[in-house]
């Protein structure tokens, strides 16, 4: 069985957005929306797998929201919403809380990372994290996941619940008349290295929004003059730009300022190396700061209106709410059917 191709993405309302989240992620989300329907939706429930100040996270959705519909992502073709309202996203990860094995769950190096220093004292939530972001994905049937390189763990697993679902009630599926497969399994679209976005203040580093120093960081709430003073602030090195990329090994600072113009201009690294090759960085800031500002400035404004209006912000999650809600609720029926759950039947 063919599924219909359709794009999930899931951005968690935690902290400021910043440029990384923008050309990591939502630049994608917005170019997919000509070629696919799409589902993006801010992902409270996951935000609360680690405590969340209840003053700040309605505050953190709207954002993630604004920012959505101010980079470009149209609200009336696409779907956007925040995941708690769509009650279904909770109920399939408790039918994946029994698919998924521990054995999955205990090798995947986000929950490692996040719960290293002190495992015993981690939420369950935190644990069962990639079941729930199956289910977000496996609510719609969606086929397609554009995420960053660290998410890539989390959408396998995805699949790899999606299979064993389909093997362990095939009959079931079959009798139910849903074909061999009931869910499509879900492929990553990865981010190429390119986006990958690293702190001004230190190129090893990614730019994250929990670092101390918001020097380090480039947010889409920042005005023209944040970002000007960032860039020029930005950690160097003393060479001058080389004209080819083997220059750039080994100068992590240099490589994420040529690797941010070359996404924010559309470009590949290699054209900005020839027209900025032996350049001094004080010409190529200059630059870099006119195009971060062209690009950024008019998004930052329009962040700005938005989040002065939240009860526009409101009817947009509660409208995307519905209409997600209508296909996740046909998923989690059928869902019922197959497992063998009793529902009540419309008449
Ligand atoms: N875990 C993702 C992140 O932290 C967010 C997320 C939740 C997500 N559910 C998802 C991403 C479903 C893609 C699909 O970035």
């Amino acid at each position: 069985m063919s599924f219909k191709e359709r794009v999930f993405s899931g951005v968690q309302p935690t902290g400021n957005l910043h440029l990384g989240n923008y050309l990591g992620a939502i630049v994608k989300f917005v170019e997919l929306q000509n070629q696919y329907d799409c589902i993006y939706c801010v992902v409270d429930l996951h935000a609360i797998t680690v405590w969340q100040d209840p003053k700040e996270l309605p505050r953190a959705t709207r954002e993630v929201t604004a920012a959505f519909l101010a980079c470009g992502i149209d609200p009336g073709k696409n779907i956007v919403f925040n995941q708690s309202q769509v009650a279904e996203h909770a109920e399939l990860a408790w039918v994946f809380n029994c698919v998924a094995r521990l054995g999955w769950l205990n090798r995947m190096t986000q929950f490692k990372e996040k719960a290293s220093k002190d495992r015993e004292n981690a939420s369950v939530g935190l644990y069962a994290y990639p079941n729930l972001m199956a289910a977000d994905i496996l609510v719609y049937r969606a086929t397609h996941v554009p995420v960053g390189e660290d998410q890539k763990q989390h959408v396998e697993l995805a699949r790899d619940i999606a299979q064993k679902f389909n093997n362990d009630y095939a009959d079931s599926i079959a009798a139910h008349g849903f074909g061999e497969k009931f869910f499509p399994l879900p492929e990553p679209l990865i981010q190429g290295p390119a986006t990958r976005v690293m702190s001004l203040r230190d190129g090893t580093k990614k730019m994250s929004k929990s670092d101390p120093s918001d020097y380090t960081r480039i947010n889409l709430t920042d005005d023209a003059d944040a970002i000007a003073q960032k860039i020029r602030k930005a950690k160097t090195d003393p060479e001058p730009l080389p004209s080819e990329a083997a220059g750039l090994e080994k100068r992590p600072e240099a490589d994420n300022l040529v690797g941010i113009y070359a996404a924010l201009a559309g470009s590949p690294r290699g054209q900005v190396l020839q027209e900025f090759g032996g350049a001094q960085f004080s010409t190529f800031k200059t630059a870099l700061v006119d195009l971060a500002v062209a690009r950024l400035a008019p998004i930052n404004s329009e962040l700005k209106r938005l989040t002065q209006d939240p009860l526009y912000i409101d009817s947009v999650l509660s409208d995307g709410a519905n209409r997600a809600r209508a296909i996740a609720a046909e998923t989690m029926s059928a869902v019922k059917d197959i497992v063998g759950l009793v529902r009540a039947k419309p008449h």
